[in-house]
């Protein structure tokens, strides 16, 4: 969970617990990226992974950008912050790349697009890591596949955070087909022979039991892990979940434009039509999300929530992993 949440102290911990923490690449500069993993590996002896965004070329309707910019200026000025430069960059992917040659991941997964063939047998022979490819739909399972990935994360339409569709499809307000986690796996189980991780809303046992009776070999948690003591959300996404503040989960381009489920606030109601410009418009957001969060107002934040969220807990990770791996009869 880039952003924030997923700190040293959550990976650490979740390694602890026995699962796989991901070092979250998205945003940083490769060089912070490689102090992460430092970091991580001076926190504890367990295994890591690390996660990449594969952002597409460049494809933002300027004029699109613009009018969106035009819309969100006064909520900025109401901040007391002026909009950010809506750039295109490609969250430096390949030096980050070459950060992990020289590492030793468990995994790597990608997300935001299909890792291309050689970049997956170029991973797989220096680090040796089993590679993961983010899906959404079971013809992105067979493209990533076809690339030679070992394992799939279906991620379901309930998911949390940033939908990892490959190409922003503006014909569907979720980027693509919304396929909801247990369709997704009965449909993608017969298209392709490699394990799948399930995501998208699992918060309890039950819920990782039911996906496990469906096929999947493993679970990826990401909602359920935002209040735990050691994650590094911020207090106002903290409070927003805790306290119930919003009805409920809505997928927005408004805030990065890339579809990404959220509580359903203000700024993710207002914009349905904001453009597909990723990461133009994260960029021109974030000074306003940013002022927002420090002025402890959720309603201009991103508060990135699964549609499970009801069920978040400030249990420590461990003691959460435990609870849910034995509900689960793990
Ligand atoms: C706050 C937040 C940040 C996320 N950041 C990332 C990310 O950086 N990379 C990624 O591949 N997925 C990211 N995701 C999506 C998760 O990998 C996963 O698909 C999702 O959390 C599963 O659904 P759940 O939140 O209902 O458990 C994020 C999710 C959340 C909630």
């Amino acid at each position: 969970m880039a952003g924030g949440p997923s700190s040293t102290a959550l990976i650490a911990a979740v390694g602890a617990a026995g699962g796989l923490g991901l070092v979250p690449a998205g945003y940083l500069t490769a060089e912070a990226f490689a102090d992460r993993i430092d970091q991580v590996e001076a926190a504890t002896d367990a295994p890591w992974g690390a996660n990449l965004f594969l952002p597409g070329p460049p494809a933002a309707d300027d004029a699109a950008v613009a009018a969106h910019a035009d819309a969100l200026r006064p909520l900025a000025e109401a901040r007391g912050v002026a909009l950010g430069d809506p750039r295109w960059e490609d969250d430096a992917v390949d030096a980050k790349v070459d950060v992990l040659l020289e590492r030793r991941p468990a995994a790597i997964t990608f997300t935001f697009g299909c890792p291309p063939a050689e970049l997956v047998g170029r991973l797989r022979e220096a680090t040796g890591a089993v590679l993961v490819a983010t899906v959404t739909t079971p013809a992105e399972a067979v493209e990533a596949t076809t690339a030679g990935v070992d394992a799939l994360a279906l991620q379901g339409a309930e998911a949390g955070g940033h939908r990892g569709v490959f190409v922003d499809d503006r014909a569907f307000p979720g980027g693509g087909e919304l396929v909801p986690l247990d369709e997704l796996l009965a449909r993608t189980r017969t298209e392709t022979p490699l394990p799948l991780l399930a995501a998208g809303g699992l918060m309890t046992g039950a819920d990782v039991r039911r996906v496990l009776d469906a096929g999947a070999s493993g679970v990826q948690l990401g909602t359920a892990l935002l209040c735990t003591p050691e994650a590094g959300t911020s207090a106002t996404h903290r409070r927003a979940l805790l306290d119930r503040r919003y009805d409920g989960t809505t997928v927005t381009r408004g805030f990065t434009g890339r579809p990404a489920r959220g509580l359903a606030n203000p700024l993710a109601l207002a914009f349905p039509d904001a453009p597909s410009a990723y990461p133009e418009v994260h960029h021109l957001t974030r000074p306003l999300r940013a002022a927002a969060a420090e002025q402890g107002d959720p309603d201009a934040v991103h508060l990135w929530a699964g549609d499970g969220w009801r069920g978040v807990t400030e249990e420590p990770v461990g003691t959460l992993l435990a609870r849910i791996a034995r509900d689960a009869g793990l």
